[in-house]
């Protein structure tokens, strides 16, 4: 059966879901999961050999909404999860990021500093991060200087 679990209306979802089986969008690879972007938004959806994507996207989302909710911390906003078509998939806000790596120094220097006060604030509020470090999964935004986090499948939160 078909679910929608968040905040998007079954047209685009079904728009997104033939999107992904054609394939047609530009790309991101990273280790389990693609992410696909369009004007609107990054459409991550499992690889072939990824094993319970609908698990781990659906903690994603719960994770993702969990951080949302704590002041100084910086995710994008994950809309949707939907579940029921060819494949399951995650529908979030695309953010302009650079990569630490490609910081200059007085930039790195900032954004290490944000991150270790954003994963305090993470660790106070009883979630433990995944293959997240400053290297991976983050990355300084464009339009507000910010450093976000992205990709939770793998985080944890302790109720
Ligand atoms: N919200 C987003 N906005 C822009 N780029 C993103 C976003 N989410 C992921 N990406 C890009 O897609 C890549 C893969 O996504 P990620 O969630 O890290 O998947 P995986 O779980 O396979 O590592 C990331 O390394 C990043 O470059
Ligand atoms: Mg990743």
């Amino acid at each position: 059966m078909k679910k929608i679990i968040g905040n998007l209306d079954i047209e685009t979802a079904e728009i997104y879901a033939e999107l992904i089986k054609r394939n047609v969008l530009e790309d991101e690879f990273g280790g389990e999961f693609i992410v696909a972007f369009n004007a609107s938004h990054a459409i991550k959806y499992p690889n072939p050999l990824t094993t319970d994507p609908e698990k781990k996207l659906l903690n994603e989302y719960g994770i993702g909404k969990a951080l949302k909710k704590i002041k100084g911390v910086f995710v994008p906003e994950i809309h949707a999860f939907c579940n029921g078509w060819n494949l399951p998939f995650l529908v979030q806000q695309t953010l302009n990021l650079t990569p630490y790596d490609n910081l200059n120094s007085n930039q790195k220097i900032k954004a290490e500093n944000q991150y270790l006060k954003q994963m305090e604030l993470i660790k106070a509020h009883g979630i433990i991060s995944g293959d997240t470090s400053i290297h991976d999964n983050c990355g300084v935004r464009k339009f507000d200087g910010n450093l976000y986090l992205y990709d939770f499948t793998d985080w944890r939160e302790i109720k």
